[in-house]
């Protein structure tokens, strides 16, 4: 196997330099981390799944039009991404409160919102990820006024797209983490959608019983995570019958 360069190691994923200029390798690691690092641990497959799970969605959302990183899948943990310059928000859209919007509000978890709610934050581990309003932004030169516009409209179209697309198996997008990043051609720049979507960057609570199938089952020690991943990924109808180990392919290529 050619020794491949690694660019970065993060939290849930290494990137390798990619086969041709321009791209690179997302590999996805088991490794789950919560409240910024201080709880750490490992959901047994979960980078199998995130894997097809993000592939999945990015190409659903491709096919409405929202320009993604993904280019295609490489094996079980990888697929190959076209490399942008990440803007650094984590741009987080809500639907129905929880998590820190009922902390901070004291709105109890499962209240609908009355519209749907942008937030922005800083992507810095050190300073632990603080909200940051557009003011902040534009001052600090993180993004222009113009890439704000972009990021809102693109949050708000995949919101939609997704919030039917989950509603469509069953299950309720309560919110959702994105990155984007600037991708530029010539003189051209586009702000696409990186990084990934997956059960560690959702909230998706099953529509009936109201129970959660996302990585607050590792935040708050409720068990069954394995199991809730894969639930997810067999409602979107992309796990094999006896789970991730059936998945075909080697674990790595090139
Ligand atoms: N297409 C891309 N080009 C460059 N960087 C990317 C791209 N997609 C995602 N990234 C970055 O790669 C890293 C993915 O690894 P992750 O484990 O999520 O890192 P982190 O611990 O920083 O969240 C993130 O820092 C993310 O911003
Ligand atoms: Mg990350």
């Amino acid at each position: 196997m050619a020794r491949r360069k690694q660019i970065y190691e993060g939290k849930a994923k290494v990137l390798f330099e990619g086969p041709e200029p321009g791209t690179l390798v997302q590999y996805f690691k088991d490794d789950a981390t919560a409240f910024n690092n201080k709880k750490k641990g490992t959901i047994t497959g979960k980078g199998v799944l995130n894997n097809r799970i993000s592939e999945y969605l990015m190409l659903r959302l491709g096919e409405v039009g929202i320009p993604t990183h993904f280019v295609r899948r490489l094996n079980m943990r990888e697929q190959l991404v076209r490399e942008v310059e990440i803007i650094p928000l984590e741009v987080v859209i809500r639907n129905v409160a929880a998590g820190s919007l009922s902390q901070r509000f004291g709105i109890p978890e499962g209240t609908p919102l009355p519209r749907s709610i942008v937030e922005y934050y800083y992507k810095s581990d050190e300073l632990n990820d603080p909200m940051v309003s557009e003011e902040h932004i534009t001052a600090f030169g993180w993004a222009t006024v113009q890439d704000l516009d972009d990021l809102m409209a693109l949050s708000l179209r995949i919101n939609d797209f997704l919030t039917g697309l989950f509603l469509g198996v069953g299950i309720r997008l309560v919110d959702f983490k994105l990155e984007f990043g600037r991708l530029y051609s010539g003189d051209d720049m586009q702000i696409v959608l990186a990084d990934e979507i997956s059960p560690d960057n959702c909230r998706l609570w099953d529509f009936k019983s109201g129970e959660k199938m996302d990585k607050d089952r590792f935040r708050r020690d409720m068990g069954g995570v394995e199991e809730a991943y894969q639930e997810v990924a067999r409602r979107l109808g992309i796990l094999p019958e006896g789970g991730p180990r059936d998945f075909k392919g080697p674990e790595t290529v090139q």
